[in-house]
């Protein structure tokens, strides 16, 4: 097997993980986590996303999060941004990073963001110029790289248009998601066949929800493909609330563990990640499926 010597993963617990519990967790215990999970050694924690409050009322914290973490040098704290009233969220709150979302799917982009995949490209120009204007680099994320809770699988050439068009805007890294955790290793064959020779693909990253618990097979074989970027989430927090079904996010604890034991490198301290995960357990009040994936 040909395999990087080392990957970067993202953690996104605090913000896709926090945005689908269906309870609101406090300031409080949202700066906690995060101040734990930036001792673990990821060189990003996606905190938060200043989407519309009445949309997902979990973040409608977003600015007051920001502004009371401890922000470790060398950790970039990144968010979510659907138009420029969230990009102007965002800059105010001072954000490192931040991610635009659309999706190679009709209808999951109404349903998650109100506006047709070509509207919410033309959301993201201006975001992505004042963005760059303040120095702010942007991911774009496609959802639905596989399938759609609503349309069923989607072909990787609607996947391909989709990155064209955020390459054509000037997005700086584009971000694949699983939204709903259904993909084979196969499929992630078929997905970087067609969406290869778009970007590098050591500059994709990999977003897999884990529904179907395959994630971190699809990770490892896409990890022999080249890919050398994922999201996940500590304990397997997660969901996305426009996905029926959609469970957590791949757990931070099963890729690390698989690194381990394929000779990867992710330098997450599975100590400190341990205390996130506690930490934010006991705010939930309950147990997490990806606690003991390691
Ligand atoms: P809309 O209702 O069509 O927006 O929502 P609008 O422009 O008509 O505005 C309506 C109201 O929302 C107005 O307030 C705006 O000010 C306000 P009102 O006048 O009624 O009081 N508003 C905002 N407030 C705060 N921040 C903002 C903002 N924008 C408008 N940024 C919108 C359109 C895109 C805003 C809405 O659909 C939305 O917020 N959607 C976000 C949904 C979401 O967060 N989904 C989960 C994240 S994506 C995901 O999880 C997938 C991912 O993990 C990858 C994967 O797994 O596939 C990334
Ligand atoms: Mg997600």
């Amino acid at each position: 097997m040909d395999l990087p010597d080392s990957v970067m993963i993202t953690e996104v617990g605090p913000r896709d993980g926090l945005q689908n519990e269906p309870e609101v967790v406090s300031v409080d215990d949202k700066v906690r986590f995060i101040d734990l999970l930036s001792d673990c050694g990821f060189p990003e924690i996606e905190v938060t996303a200043f989407v519309s409050p009445k949309w997902v009322p979990q973040l409608a914290d977003a600015a007051d999060v920001l502004a009371r973490i401890t922000r470790r040098p060398g950790v970039t704290y990144s968010a979510l941004v659907p138009n420029l009233e969230g990009w102007h969220r965002a800059a105010d709150a001072g954000v490192d990073k931040v991610a635009v979302f659309t999706a190679a799917s009709e209808t999951f982009s109404q349903r998650n963001t109100n506006a047709s995949i070509a509207e919410t490209l033309t959301r993201f120009e201006p975001v992505i110029a004042a963005a760059h204007e303040a120095g702010c680099p942007v991911r774009g994320y496609v959802s639905c790289v596989v399938a759609c809770p609503y349309e069923g699988p989607i072909a990787p050439e609607q996947v391909a248009a989709v990155i064209r068009s955020l390459g054509t805007i000037g997005v700086d890294e584009i971000d694949l998601g699983d939204t709903i955790g259904v993909a084979e290793p196969s499929d992630i064959e078929s997905l970087l066949d067609a969406v290869g020779s778009l970007s590098a693909v050591e500059d994709l990253v990999l977003h897999l929800h884990d529904t179907q618990g395959r994630a971190v097979d699809c990770c490892t074989r896409a990890m022999e493909r080249g890919v050398r970027r994922f999201d996940t989430s500590c304990a397997g927090l997660g969901g996305c609330p426009y996905a029926p079904g959609a469970t957590g996010n791949l757990a931070t604890e099963a890729l690390v563990a698989r690194c381990t034991e394929l000779g990867v490198t992710t330098n997450i301290d599975p100590t400190a990640l341990d205390a996130a995960a506690t930490a934010i357990e006991n705010s939930l009040g309950r147990s997490l499926p990806g606690r003991n994936a390691g």
